[in-house]
């Protein structure tokens, strides 16, 4: 069912010093900063190759990723996200193997434009998973 790694996104404490660092020491191609207010959070995107990496800073005062930054205060890998043709069977077929799908489980659209879902890390090894219909 899921196809392509899309992104990896990591939650970082400074936003533009990532930025500088995947641009000026790993040599990357990264985008112009992006805010997301529905998402809580302010996006740089890095072209890779094979995939993309999402640096995630958080946005506003209830940005879903503040907590995350003050377990982890120097940033971490934040969520992994897969591919998929069908988002709304894709979502109906894991939750029928009783995987939870955060929030209302109605696909959001996401920073690419596309609709996307989050599923419980608790359910997925530890690790938040987003599903965008490619
Ligand atoms: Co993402």
């Amino acid at each position: 069912m899921i196809g392509r790694l899309n992104h990896v996104a990591i939650a970082v404490p400074n936003l533009a010093a990532a930025t500088a660092q995947y641009r000026d020491t790993l040599g990357a191609k990264v985008s112009a900063p992006q805010q997301e207010p529905d998402h809580g959070v302010t996006v740089v995107f890095i072209e890779l190759p094979n995939t993309k990496i999402e640096l995630l800073e958080p946005l506003g005062e209830t940005s879903p990723i503040r907590g995350f930054l003050e377990k982890s205060p120097a940033g971490g890998i934040h969520h992994i996200c897969y591919e998929v043709d069908d988002i709304l069977a894709a979502r109906d077929k894991l939750k029928d193997a009783g995987a939870r799908v955060l929030g209302d489980g109605e696909p959001k659209i996401g920073a690419h434009g596309k609709p996307v879902l989050f599923l419980h890390p608790k359910d997925f090894n530890g690790a938040l998973v987003e599903l965008e219909q490619a």
